[in-house]
């Protein structure tokens, strides 16, 4: 039996934070998340995350990744007692491929690669080699090139230190020598741990076939032990992304001010603007045009969308050809229907919107359902909620509500309805009606010039007090 081991029971110190290191978001999703994500595509029979005596490691891995079994490790004892923790998981058949926690950019390929030498070998390192190894474990080879033995950075001499051939901390390894090894490990060293990497010199030493698998690109191997390197590596992931997004037909102007998320997916021929952010199960279709400082989370946004500057877009579906924005928001539970109109400062929530309708200025639209043709005027409100509950606004097809209205849910008005300006509409409108609630207009001819004159002479006679 097959099995991945995560170990994620670490302290990571040198993040300083109340947040477990595993926790930290990677491009908005815990790097351990990513972690199991990446190595859960290799297949294996079982995966095994040792984690640290933490609730919210424990619940962050229960609540997302049923099919991931932990194991704690209370105390961090170093990576080979970290395994041993799972041991009693393992069967004695089959291979492991271990990870560590906080390396959250793994090529799922590279992974598969690795499972190549099953079979082959009975212990694989994938190695890397680093300008500056400084902090890594380093692979010592004999001089046919076979590997001896990892030593440690704090363990090292000076001829070791030059080597710049690093342990990347993954390995393949057959659960037989995991059995057989890990009893094994002392912990006579400078931090004064178990370390996992003893048994490449204990395989060796019995003849075992231990290969290490060199990999160029180091930057997926690349761990986060600093939030100074959670960023760095953040920001060469999101240059690759958006890299492939250029190949992909998407042009992405000022990308180095773009945030685009991993699971994120975009039509071809759009178009992407300064300062955009796309978060989440996001997925935009083809010929968009995405403006300036547009934010947009967990959304479907169809094709040939325009979103002006500024917009924000949450857990909301948006039908074809529709314009938003400038600085509309659109809250969770908005669907829009095709070539809906969304203008400046109208806020959206719960809110389901006809084909061709316009709300395009300073209006809030919520709990409501919205028919097709619909012209909702400057400053119209649907008022949901009275304290205690919320209350659902219905508008027919080919509505027109004047401006500044207010809806006063639960609310139905039927269609071909025509409000007048200005209304407070508490009542059920029938199909066809005209309704307006508005106090008589009165007139008072020459108002302007008397009053005038008055405060003039005011004036004259305070001057001359
Ligand atoms: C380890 C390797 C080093 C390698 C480097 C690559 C050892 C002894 N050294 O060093 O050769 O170059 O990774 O990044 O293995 N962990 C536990 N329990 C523990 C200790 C660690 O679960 O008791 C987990 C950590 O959460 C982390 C991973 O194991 O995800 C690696 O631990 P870390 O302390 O970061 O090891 P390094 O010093 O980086
Ligand atoms: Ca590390």
């Amino acid at each position: 039996m097959d099995t991945v081991i995560v170990l994620a029971a670490g302290k990571g110190k040198r993040m300083k934070s109340s947040l477990p290191k595993v926790l930290h978001p990677f491009l908005g999703k815990p790097m351990l998340g990513r972690v199991i994500e990446s190595v859960r595509k290799t297949e294996a029979d079982k995966l095994i995350v040792v984690i640290p005596p933490f609730e919210v490691v424990e619940r962050f891995v229960k609540d997302n990744y049923e099919d991931v079994e932990t194991v704690i490790q209370d105390e961090p004892l170093g990576t080979g007692d970290a395994v041993k923790r799972a041991l009693p998981l393992i069967e004695e058949e089959g291979y492991s491929l271990i990870v560590p926690g906080d390396v959250p950019l793994m090529d799922t390929s590279t992974l598969k690669e690795l499972s190549g030498f099953k079979g082959k070998a009975d212990l694989v390192v994938v190695t890397t080699v680093l300008e500056d190894p400084f902090g890594y474990g380093r692979i010592v080879r004999d001089k046919e090139g076979n590997i001896e033995r990892i030593v440690e950075e704090k363990d090292a001499d000076e001829d070791v230190r030059k080597i710049r051939e690093v342990n990347t901390g993954v390995y393949l390894v057959r659960n037989e020598l995991l059995h057989r090894y890990l009893d094994l490990l002392g912990k006579e060293n400078a931090q004064g741990e178990y370390y996992l990497t003893d048994i490449v010199a204990l395989a060796v030493k019995d003849g075992g076939v231990v290969k290490p698998f060199l990999v160029e690109d180091h930057v997926q191997f690349s761990g986060v032990n600093t939030r100074s390197q959670l960023v760095e590596l953040e920001k060469i992931y999101l240059r690759r992304i958006v890299d492939k997004w250029l190949e992909n037909g998407v042009t992405i102007h000022f990308p180095e001010t773009v945030y685009i998320e991993p699971e994120v997916e975009i039509g071809k021929d759009t178009e992407i603007f300064s300062g955009v952010y796309l978060i989440g199960r996001t997925k935009i279709g083809e010929n968009c045009r995405i403006q300036a400082g547009v934010r947009i989370e967990n959304s479907t946004i169809g094709n040939g969308v325009v979103i002006k500057d500024n917009s924000y877009i949450e857990e909301s579906i948006v039908g074809d050809e529709c314009k938003i924005g400038p600085m509309a928001h659109l809250r969770p539970g908005t669907r829009l229907a095709e070539k809906v109109s969304i203008g400046n400062f109208v806020e959206t929530k719960k809110a389901e919107i006809g084909r061709g309708t316009k709300i395009n200025h300073l209006s809030y639209i919520g709990d409501a359902e919205v028919g097709e043709d619909v012209n909702i005027g400057a400053g119209t409100i649907t008022c949901n909620y009275d304290g205690f509950f919320k209350y659902k606004t219905i508008i027919g097809d080919r509505v027109f509500i004047g401006s500044d209205t207010q809806l006063v849910a639960p609310v139905k008005l039927e269609d071909d309805v025509y409000i007048g300006a200005g209304s407070t509409i508490t009542k059920d409108v029938p199909k066809g009606n005209l309704s307006l609630t508005r106090a008589e207009q009165k007139f008072v001819p020459g108002y302007t010039y008397r009053k005038r004159e008055k405060m003039k002479k005011l004036k004259e006679e305070k001057k001359n007090q």
